[in-house]
């Protein structure tokens, strides 16, 4: 069953158990608001489950606006049955997204959004970063300055050890993970994305996989910015979890 806390002032962290038994999780994150929002779907065959775990914080048919970062089975699998359930959602993604992913394979005409957008929710505002290659081309951050939350996607992954938000500092994990996985294929792109993270100061960062870090998040970019993480790996995911 998902489990769902709080982890910022009206922003729930949905998480989900990707690999039975494996310490590595996927998290989306709904914000209760005027215009109740959900930062990535979760794989399509986990619908259920995610369904019923929103149901314990808002009536899913409400929901307005579904946030795509990247086109990935656990960011947006389940996307067509959310907006089959939810007449008025919106799909929003990058424009480069909507170009060659959402326009084509959701069900109802998406949204794209660039760095000079903002959705008004009600309490809480959506700005979004552009960052391609991290770790997809069309890929984009969304982030809430009224929170100084920002919707990570699969910038800083972690463990989950079953802590919805850590203080712990797993730097050296998160860079150990990234070397076996690599997902980033060039410094340039993952600079300018940190670059990009940096300067809004987050106060939280909603990871996608792993606990959501609410401190040091300072060392979490230093500990990227140094660490070579955009070599080429071939990781097999049918073989083996990532290493940590
Ligand atoms: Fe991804
Ligand atoms: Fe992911």
């Amino acid at each position: 069953m998902a489990a769902v806390d709080e982890v910022a002032p009206d922003i729930f962290r949905i998480n989900v158990v990707t690999v039975p038994d494996e310490d590595f999780t996927t998290s989306f994150f709904l914000i209760r608001d005027e215009a109740p929002t959900l930062v990535e779907t979760g794989f399509r065959r986990a619908f259920d489950e995610t369904r019923e775990a929103l149901a314990q914080v808002i009536d899913p048919a409400t929901l307005r606006y579904l946030v795509v970062p990247h086109f990935e089975g656990d960011e947006c699998g389940a996307l067509n049955l959310f907006l089959e359930q939810a007449p008025h959602a919106v799909p929003v993604a990058s424009p480069v997204g909507v170009a060659v992913n959402l326009g084509d394979f959701a069900v109802r005409d998406p949204m794209a959004v660039d760095a000079s957008s903002e959705l008004d929710l009600g309490t809480h505002r959506l700005r979004f970063m552009i960052t391609p290659y991290v770790h997809t081309w069309e890929s984009m951050l969304p982030y809430d300055p009224t929170t100084g939350t920002v919707f990570c996607s699969d910038v800083f992954i972690g463990p989950e050890g079953g802590h919805p938000v850590t203080d712990a500092d797993q730097s050296d994990v998160m860079i150990e993970m990234y070397k076996t996985v690599g997902i980033f294929p060039s410094r340039a792109h993952l600079d300018s994305a940190l670059d990009k993270i940096e300067a809004v100061h987050p106060q939280t960062l909603a990871c996608h996989h792993g606990s959501v870090k609410a401190a040091r998040i300072g060392t979490y970019l230093q500990a990227l910015r140094e660490h070579d993480v955009t070599g080429v790996t071939e990781w097999n995911p049918m073989l083996e979890p990532p290493a940590r």
